[in-house]
């Protein structure tokens, strides 16, 4: 595949915006230059599935379902499956709670949804994990890593975590176990410090081997967020071509 698809597919943006009115115009300007749209909480809960038509209508670009799913194992393996009738390529789970509510994901993989577990969310950074009720001296790492490995045993299709541990996800799971970095903040981006705590640029993330990234104000909140999303091709482009 060619460098620049290869940096498309690679990019995903976050259409965290408020109605179907700003989730068309983004559709519209970005489905040149990314390769999948990320629908989370704010958009789907505000419109619904019907919400989904936007992209499919404006563009050739996959789609992520970002609900991250947390429930009991049967509640969550009915969710997959009114979610797969939908035609989304991605659906978030929490990785928190083990094995069985993960192995619902092996049950949908032959309707065409892969499903990706939420290790630690990347709002949280290390020293918020005591308070959290998690053992002194647990690495976030190590959380982020065992958490990987129960997703993959379990049958999922990859993770999400950040770009400060997924070199270490790809180096102890298997290459084809997908690793999807969000928190993402290029350099020249003009944001101020937000909820995100670990985040890496977009080249670091490709270059520690993240498969997609995960975008969201960099772009939206872009003076021009065609030319930002253009940007961050361009700094994929150049990670992976080393
Ligand atoms: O605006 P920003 O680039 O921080 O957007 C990141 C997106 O990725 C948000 O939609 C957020 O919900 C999502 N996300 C995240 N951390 C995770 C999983 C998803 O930031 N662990």
């Amino acid at each position: 595949m060619n460098l620049s698809i290869l940096a498309k597919n690679s990019l995903i943006f976050a259409l965290d915006v408020p109605n179907r009115k700003e989730a068309e115009r983004y559709v519209r300007l970005l489905s040149d230059t990314v390769g999948c749209f990320k629908i989370g909480l704010e958009l789907f809960i505000k419109e619904g599935p019907d919400v989904l038509k936007i992209v499919k209508q404006n563009s050739s670009a996959s789609i992520f379902l970002d609900l991250k799913l947390h429930d009991i194992p049967a509640t969550v393996h009915s969710a997959l499956r009114s979610a797969a009738t939908h035609g989304v390529r991605f659906i978030t789970v929490h990785g928190s709670d083990g094995g069985q509510i993960l192995q619902t994901a092996t049950e949908v993989k032959d309707l065409g949804l892969e499903v990706l577990a939420i290790t630690v969310l990347t709002s949280i950074s290390e020293s918020e994990l005591g308070g959290l009720g998690y053992k002194e001296g647990l690495s976030l790492r190590q959380l982020v890593l065992d958490r990987a490995n129960i997703a993959k045993k379990s049958g999922c299709a990859g993770v999400v975590c950040s770009g400060e541990e997924v070199a270490l996800i790809k180096q102890k799971c298997s290459n084809d176990f997908k690793a999807v970095v969000p928190g993402i903040r290029p350099i020249w981006a003009d944001i101020k410090k937000d909820d995100q705590s670990r985040i890496v640029t977009p080249r670091e993330a490709i270059s520690n081997g993240a498969d997609l990234i995960v975008v969201g104000r960099p772009i939206r909140d872009a003076k021009e967020p065609s030319v930002a999303a253009l940007k961050i091709i361009e700094e994929i482009e150049s990670a992976l071509s080393v």
